[in-house]
């Protein structure tokens, strides 16, 4: 096994540091991408579904944080990420919703691939640390998955667009009640 480098300053390795600072990447990537998504929809008479959005990027922002909060603690530098290549344009609301989807599973992916790198080196404390990731992640894609299926239910035709936009705003509630959950503790 690689050599690790904690010192009596750093709690975690440069190695899981980095992968970290990735992390803060995405999330930071997620608010930006979803604030855009918000705006068009803001622009297309979306109500119910630019809400959703513009929370959802505020969750986001609120992933990142607390990702910079941990690396400094534990030693590290959190470096606030340069975002760019934000798409502006859609074709449809289907198309926000499953750009929605396709991210989660690679920030989902890309969650997994850091629990497993603590796990090698048994760095514990990330682990347990993104723990709420996990928990995270499978809720954020049990809402996005839901989302792409009310297109699917209700059908785009006619008054299809106006009650899809209502149906988004009922995700949270799904969420919850698949997940067990009375409440959220959404962070
Ligand atoms: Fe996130
Ligand atoms: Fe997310």
């Amino acid at each position: 096994m690689k050599k690790q480098t904690y010192t009596p300053a750093r709690s975690i390795t440069p190695e899981i540091e980095t992968l970290l600072n990735k992390q803060i990447v995405m999330e930071g990537k997620s608010s930006a991408a979803y604030l855009s998504m918000a705006s068009w929809c803001d622009t297309q008479g979306y109500e119910i579904s630019a809400e959703f959005l513009y929370k959802h990027s505020e969750e986001e922002r609120r992933h990142m944080l607390k990702l910079f909060r941990y690396v400094n603690a534990a030693g590290g530098h959190a470096l606030q990420p340069e975002v760019t290549g934000i798409k502006h344009e859609f074709k449809s609301l289907r198309e926000v919703f499953e750009q929605v989807l396709f991210h989660e599973i690679e920030v989902t992916k890309s969650i997994n691939n850091i629990v497993d790198q603590c796990l090698q080196i048994k760095d514990f404390a990330t682990f347990n640390f993104l723990q709420w990731y996990v928990n995270e992640q499978r809720e954020e894609e049990t809402l996005a998955r839901r989302a792409v299926e009310i297109f699917d239910i209700i059908g785009e035709e006619g008054v299809g667009l106006f009650m899809i936009d209502q149906e988004v705003g009922k995700l949270e509630a799904y969420a919850a009640r698949v997940s067990g959950k009375i409440g959220t503790d959404r962070g």
